[in-house]
């Protein structure tokens, strides 16, 4: 009778082990699933601490494998080890599943947490692009890019910031782009905020698209990203508020979506970008913009042993398309330096120079590189003329530090590089 009794409970303590472990199993499962379905989120898993993310997804079968591991110790007459085991596994699915519950509700509510600011911005609609103004003679478009700001980070130089805003409103170009890393942290609304207000102040009447950035993506900042910068009412030929392209008097504008790198370039974006290419006027140049980069120099993070420069995954993804379709001026961010680069007849610029923390001193310089500033901020003026693409690397106060023409008209002789520096 004892016997039937031991073997009954221990049935029922193997059961109630087996519970609790495939609950914070499936707790676990949720949680990144949700967080791996976020933009942005496969690159962090990627490029980011992997060992910690790695903890996140393997964490969920811990449970169940000190479990298993006590089935065979039940055989045994001391039942201590296999009791432990069955213990351990117990607490390990309490902490896995509160963990799980911890980081899936952070992910839901941070992000809709506080009050966003609406924008009073002349923000671009991508389906309706932006009027062209420009009265300068043999003039048909001037576009200001710079990227990575990030707002809310403590090792901005918000003057920069503040001096490239500036020096941007009183070029008064057709449109401003900031390639992404607007802010630190994508789930902080007051980073966001601080942001719209100082777009607000120094930049109010220049058009301005704003694209996602792996640090704007973070921890589900799409939601505010999108609330701010590509409101309802907004459209965009691709459907997707990430990219789309831009038609507009003087080029054609494909803005893509490379947060770190390929993670949410699938099918539908690439069957979208061929589309696009294959169909642009071949009278006007093709200008694409993206966060992420493609050809850079840059340095191997000692941390995260990550390459950053010549991307591994956006080189051999993108730039055939680029160089088949002939695509005139690509245009990134996510490295904080100012590069000019050229290869297989594409040229290539970097041009995370809007404030955030300088990278150091590049220890890789790609074999594409022609040009670059390091420590440097400031932003990239594009004017467009009627046979030319001029190419000007402004400091934070406005000075060029190197101009770039070069033709993309193509029923006229190609190949003058009238590039110089000036400072
Ligand atoms: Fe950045």
């Amino acid at each position: 009778m004892a016997i039937f009794r031991n073997g009954n409970g221990l049935a029922w303590a193997r059961r109630r082990a087996l519970v609790w472990a495939l609950l914070a199993l499936v707790l676990c499962a949720a949680m990144n699933i949700y967080h791996y379905s976020l933009q942005g989120a496969r690159g962090l898993y990627l490029w980011d601490k992997t060992w910690l993310f790695r903890i996140l997804i393997l964490m969920g079968l811990l449970p169940l494998g000190l479990l298993a591991l006590s089935l065979p110790l039940e055989k045994f007459k001391a039942r201590i080890p296999s009791k432990l085991l069955r213990g351990f596994s117990l607490v390990a699915s309490f902490l896995v599943g509160l963990t799980s519950i911890g980081i899936l509700a952070f992910l839901i509510a941070t992000p809709r947490i506080g009050t966003l600011r609406a924008p009073n911005l002349q923000l671009i609609d991508p389906s309706k692009g932006f009027m062209v103004t420009q009265d300068t003679e043999g003039l048909l478009l001037r576009l200001s890019v710079s990227s990575d700001p990030h707002w809310g980070a403590e090792k901005t130089d918000s003057n920069a910031r503040t001096n490239i805003l500036a020096s941007v409103a009183e070029q008064r170009p057709d449109a401003f782009f900031i390639l992404g890393d607007i802010v630190e942290t994508g789930s902080s609304v007051s980073q966001w905020n601080t942001a719209i207000a100082d777009f607000e102040t120094i930049v109010p009447n220049i058009p301005l698209r704003l694209l996602m950035g792996n640090h704007d993506a973070l921890f589900g900042g799409q939601l505010l990203y999108k609330k701010a910068f590509f409101p309802e009412e907004f459209s965009s030929d691709s459907g997707s508020p990430y990219y789309y392209s831009i038609e507009t008097q003087g080029a054609t504008l494909v803005v893509l979506n490379l947060p770190w790198g390929t993670e949410n370039f699938d099918r539908k974006q690439r069957t979208w970008l061929e589309e696009v290419l294959r169909t642009a006027d071949p009278l006007k140049p093709i200008i694409a913009f993206s966060h992420s980069f493609f050809y850079a120099s840059g340095y191997d993070d000692p941390d995260l042993d990550k390459p950053w420069y010549d991307h591994y995954q956006n080189i051999p993804a993108l730039t055939p398309l680029f160089e088949r379709y002939g695509v005139d001026l690509v245009v990134s961010g996510h490295n904080h330096y100012m590069e000019s680069l050229e290869s297989n007849g594409v040229r290539y610029a970097v041009i995370g120079a809007m404030g955030g923390k300088s990278d150091p001193v590049p220890a890789y310089i790609s074999p594409a590189s022609k040009w670059m500033a390091v420590a440097t901020f400031g932003h990239l003026n594009i004017d467009i003329t009627q046979t030319d693409i001029v190419m000007e690397f402004k400091d934070q106060l406005g000075k060029t530090l190197r101009e770039e023409r070069f033709r993309y008209a193509p029923s006229l002789e190609s190949g003058s590089d009238g590039s110089s520096p000036q400072a």
